[in-house]
């Protein structure tokens, strides 16, 4: 990859020339920055879709400055201080009042948290409207995938930190999921735990995880994300392969470069997505109470169980799944099958490249079998993310078991449907 733009950094006199020159000499600056930006060709075409990826990255830089300047403040301690408050809930009293700044850098982390989740899903769904994972981009899809999985880690262990009644009480759900494991389930639950019940040796390790193990695999993974997208090239709206048309001089036809036409053009995604997500961290930081639970300002209090337990909105569609399955069946225990389900239905992305038979990538030149497949798998997943922030009654049940099958339908029918879908014939040429 490097040997193709091997051509090295020449100073123009100046002293900062001749510094790029002397590094150039040693790193391979100019290399790099020709495969990743001003000779990577992307599709000309690009459309609003194709904001999300760099905002991705944008709020991952983010979380991890504002992250780093919270950790200064901090204490992952349960223990009750003189005033019978844990020092964890405290400390982040303490950045939110006295800290000065302090409360702005933890509302930009808490509310880019969810900002995170909103970006991801839909950069995800632009994926599913263009075939984005489709050949030859199948590694890119599952570094996605894996970058996905491992957000909800990060979250989830960030959501525990402030030690109030919702971090306390959902960890103490989703970590005694791993006791419905059988054989292992309850030793495991311990272990991970460090105690029998959510407790501060279960604050340390989740504060050490999610400051240092995860963001380091959060970071390793975006790398190995953009590496594998830029060996094979971009897709498009069109889901045209822009490499198959060359020019004489061996560039993509319909490709421009990177820098500076997108690299320009995305700051106007930047400038719009910082327009909305201040307004929301000025004016209303805890979303409505969907960013941060209004049960999470009361301190963690393992006495006290609270009526209604739910995760914040992101993690919800799974939870309802989680809860769907109430019956035991093949020996396996309703609770069980649920773990078993909601992992299923996270992982199941990763088979998408498998599964999807169309001739075609983009929903534009899809039948309307996939384009009525994929918005009822978009109105299931609303439905049960809505569900899920809801205590269940019989009848939400009845209704998250049907959006629970209609949402593997999507995935395990693809293959059926997307095979006799009646598709227009894909252009030669970007349409720009
Ligand atoms: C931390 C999270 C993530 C970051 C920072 C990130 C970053 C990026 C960037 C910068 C691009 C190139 C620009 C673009 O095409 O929008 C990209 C492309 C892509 N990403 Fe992600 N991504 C993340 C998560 C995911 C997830 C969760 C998935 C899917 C499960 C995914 C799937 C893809 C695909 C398929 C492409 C290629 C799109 C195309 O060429 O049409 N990414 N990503």
């Amino acid at each position: 990859m490097a040997a193709a733009n091997a051509e090295k950094y020449k100073s123009d006199g100046t002293a900062v020339g001749g510094f790029l020159e002397w590094v150039d000499a040693r790193f391979p600056l100019m290399s790099l920055w020709n495969d990743h930006l001003a000779k990577y060709y992307a599709p000309k075409n690009f459309n609003f879709w194709y904001f999300f990826g760099s905002l991705a990255l944008m709020v991952l830089v983010m979380q991890i400055v504002t992250g780093i300047f919270l950790t200064m403040h901090y204490k992952p301690d349960a223990s009750l201080n003189a005033s019978g408050v844990p020092v964890a809930f405290a400390s982040v009293e303490y950045i939110m009042r006295d800290v000065p700044w302090g409360w702005l850098i933890r509302y930009l982390h808490s509310t880019g948290a969810s900002a995170f989740f909103i970006v991801v899903y839909l950069h995800m769904f632009r994926g599913m409207l263009y075939g984005s994972y489709r050949k030859p981009r199948e590694l890119v899809w599952i570094f996605g995938v894996m970058l996905f999985l491992v957000l909800f880690g990060e979250a989830f262990m960030g959501y525990l930190l402030p030690w109030g009644q919702m971090s306390y009480w959902g960890a103490q759900v989703i970590l005694n999921m791993l006791s419905a494991i059988p054989l292992i389930g309850n030793e495991l639950a311990i272990w991970v735990r460090g105690d029998f019940v959510v407790s501060d040796p279960t604050l340390n390790r989740m504060f050490s995880l999610h400051v240092i193990a995860m963001p380091l695999i959060l970071v390793g993974l975006v790398a190995a994300h953009i590496m594998a997208l830029h060996e094979v090239g971009s897709n498009n709206p069109d889901g045209v392969e822009i490499k198959k048309k060359k020019g004489p001089d061996g560039i993509p036809l319909d490709g421009i470069p990177f820098h500076p036409y997108y690299t320009v053009k995305d700051i106007v995604g930047v400038v719009v997505f910082l327009m909305v997500f201040s307004i929301i961290v000025f004016f209303m930081p805890e979303g409505g109470g969907y960013f941060l639970e209004f049960n999470n300002f009361f301190p963690a209090d393992p006495m006290v169980t609270p009526p209604h337990i739910a995760p914040v909105w992101y993690f919800t569609p799974y939870y309802s799944i989680l809860r769907a399955n109430t019956v035991n069946f093949f020996w396996i225990d309703a609770k069980l099958w649920g773990v078993i389900f909601m992992g299923l239905s996270t992982i199941i992305f990763i088979f998408l490249p498998w599964l999807d038979r169309s001739p075609v990538k983009s929903i534009r030149y899809r039948g309307p079998l996939y384009k009525g497949a994929l918005a009822i798998f978009v109105v299931c997943f609303f439905i049960l993310g809505y569900l899920g922030m809801l205590a269940p009654t019989p009848g939400r049940t009845l209704v998250s078991q049907v959006c629970t099958i209609l949402y593997f339908a999507f995935f395990l029918l693809m293959p059926i449907y997307t095979s006799l879908d009646k598709c227009k014939a894909e252009p030669e040429r970007v349409t720009a």
